[in-house]
């Protein structure tokens, strides 16, 4: 979605800014824009990505400040055009912004601003708010900002320049990501830590309704309401060749071809095998509410959702502990019910999906324990849950998630072995299953081995624009991941849902034409599958089955099969995904798209 970078020091910052834009490019958007404050403001924006922006600024005299704010725009409110780009700005007060975020009574205020003699160039909430900053100006940017933010409702992560206060950065956020990076003499502010790490390892991230007023000399950090607040200050870890590209061609097959070594890192020191016990840091100064919980709510949006999925069927079948899944966003809006010892458990990539952090904060209110299952250490749900398991499985760049599916099951086995053991599992069927999960690694090494394969099949039915995926039990879950990653990066229509649910009306969509996708591994349910494959193959369906090695019945009712290790069922879901990562890789590659930036599509998805 939307990215901010903003600098002040004494480096040049265009340079800088660029840079800091080009590592936030993954999270999607487009078009780009940055102002450098020296003397007076100068502002460039260009559609489309930041090399177009960069090209035009090497036609541009100027722009030599070390003050600067820079932006991609993922649209919301207006179309894709250079007026609509941000940064905004006030002319009569010389101020400049760049928002995420959506101001949601931006029409009320534009209606008052307009009656009150301003106009508007460009179609966003954006200027909106740069202009009633310009109006509540008299003399000191931090209070003008304070105003405005006391006046707006909404989501908002901003910077601020003044052409009358050379030298000063004016910060904000509520419910949009914001972290203050702190050099010496510079500070680096950017809506992501990927474009602050190359510059200083120590930062802080702003909390809602706080503003942090930045010079060269030093920074104070206030609510809206002006009352001062002190900061957490921060390592960051985020190591930067991590999230390079290396020899790969996509960040997406990057990070699929990661997943034994993130699953490795997820585990490691974690899983004591030898006393068949499971060790989580996170989650040890709860573990005596926690096992004494009678109802585990998942929220989550996307495949956190799938893997969430998967943690409410592990939830209860491990750890014997009623659990239920929802979208957070559902979630959040009817009217929850939370009994007593009730606690929420948000998964989510980023820690930022806003409608995953809202849901949290309802659930919290209404007296539910709050645990996170995250990736980003830092982030909003990280630091709004009271304990959690993080994924460690490194950065994810492609908007495609992958490596943090298979990190969100991993870290939701662990989290229900955890319970399990301190509730009714002997330490036998605990080691056994520990034993297995470590050899999860190796076996996703196996499934990869099939890529070639799993292209060729891919390139026969690469033309056809509706596909079916069908799972049962712990691979329903698979069956809808698979669906979601086709259409996001092919743009191909695919469907998942439980097999079963195929005889009561999506069949009637089957024909020659339809590619179904059967997740077909050898667990409980293996000969109920078996049937739906038959009931697909009456009916001239194209099957393409993912089976588990060694099955050679598979091999004589589907057309194509792409083979996985056998791993205990609760377990398949991280083995079974990895030829759907693969097929939604190739039939996007072969049908020419841009795999890493899906059109429309946002890495996290900060507005509601
Ligand atoms: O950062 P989160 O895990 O909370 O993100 C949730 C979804 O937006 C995300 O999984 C999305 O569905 C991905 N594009 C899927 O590949």
């Amino acid at each position: 979605m939307c990215g901010i970078v903003a600098y002040i020091g004494s480096k040049p910052a265009k340079p800088l800014l660029l840079e800091g834009l080009k590592r936030l490019e993954y999270r999607g958007y487009d078009s780009a824009g940055l102002a450098i404050l020296d003397g007076t403001l100068q502002i460039a924006k260009a559609v489309g990505r930041v090399v177009n922006l960069e090209t035009k600024l090497k036609k541009l005299p100027g722009f030599e400040g070390s003050l600067g704010l820079a932006h991609t725009r993922w649209a919301t409110h207006g179309g894709v055009t250079e007026l609509n780009a941000h940064p905004h700005r006030d002319d009569k007060s010389g101020i400049a912004i760049v928002h995420n975020g959506i101001i949601e009574n931006y029409a009320a205020l534009k209606k008052l601003l307009t009656e009150r003699g301003h106009t508007f160039h460009s179609d966003t909430d954006t200027e909106v708010l740069a202009v009633l900053i310009g109006e509540l100006y008299e003399g000191d940017l931090e209070a003008a900002v304070q105003a405005a933010l006391r006046e707006v409702t909404g989501a908002y992560a901003i910077c601020v320049v003044c052409e009358q206060e050379p030298g000063v950065l004016v910060c904000a956020r509520k419910g949009s990501p914001l972290m203050v990076g702190v050099g010496s003499g510079e500070c680096v502010v950017a809506s992501d830590p990927s474009a602050i790490v190359a510059h200083t390892s120590q930062a802080f991230a702003l909390e809602d309704y706080n503003v942090a007023r930045i010079t060269r000399e030093g920074f104070r950090t206030s609510t809206i309401d002006n009352k001062p607040v002190s900061p957490k200050m921060m390592q960051l870890e985020l190591d930067l060749e991590q999230a390079e590209l290396g020899t790969y061609e996509h960040y997406m097959l990057k990070e699929i071809f990661e997943q034994p070594t993130s699953l490795r890192t997820t585990m490691r020191g974690r899983v004591d095998l030898n006393e068949g016990k499971i060790v989580l840091g996170g989650l040890m100064d709860c573990a005596k509410e926690l096992v004494k919980i009678k109802r585990f709510i998942l929220i989550a949006q996307g495949t956190a959702l799938h893997a969430a999925m998967i943690g409410e069927y592990l939830l209860e079948d491990l750890a014997t502990v009623p659990a239920e899944c929802e979208y957070a966003s559902e979630f959040r809006y009817r009217n929850p019910i939370i009994e007593d010892r009730t606690a929420v458990i948000a998964v989510s990539q980023s820690g930022e999906t806003i409608d995953t952090l809202s849901a949290l904060h309802e659930a919290k209110d209404r007296g539910a324990l709050s645990l996170g299952v995250i990736n980003v250490v830092g982030s909003s749900i990280a630091r709004e849950t009271e304990a959690g398991v993080y994924l460690r499985v490194g950065p994810e760049i492609g908007v495609a998630s992958t490596k943090a599916f298979t990190g969100q099951v991993a870290a939701l086995t662990l989290m229900s072995l955890f319970l399990a053991r301190r509730r009714f599992m002997s330490a036998e069927r605990t080691r056994t299953l520990l034993d297995a999960l470590n050899k999860i690694p190796q076996a996703i090494e196996t499934a990869l081995e099939s890529n070639d394969l799993v292209r060729r099949v891919t390139e026969k039915y690469v033309e056809r624009d509706n596909w079916l995926f069908l799972g049962r039990g712990y691979n329903y879950p698979t069956a809808l991941e698979g669906a979601l990653k086709l259409k996001e990066i092919s743009y191909i229509h695919a469907e998942g849902m439980p097999a079963a649910e195929m005889k009561h009306g999506p069949i009637a969509l089957i024909d020659d034409g339809m590619p179904a996708v059967f997740i077909a591994n050898k667990g409980p349910q293996y000969e109920k599958v078996i049937n739906n494959i038959e009931e697909v193959r009456a009916r001239g369906g194209h099957v393409i089955a993912v089976a588990t090695e060694g099955d050679e019945h598979i091999a004589s009712i589907a057309e194509d099969v792409l083979y996985v290790p056998d791993v205990p069922d609760c377990l398949s879901p991280m083995v079974t995904v990895i030829p759907l990562q693969l097929m939604a890789y190739h039939a996007a590659v072969l049908r020419g798209h841009d795999v890493d930036k899906p059109r429309n599509l946002a890495k996290s998805v900060t507005v509601e």
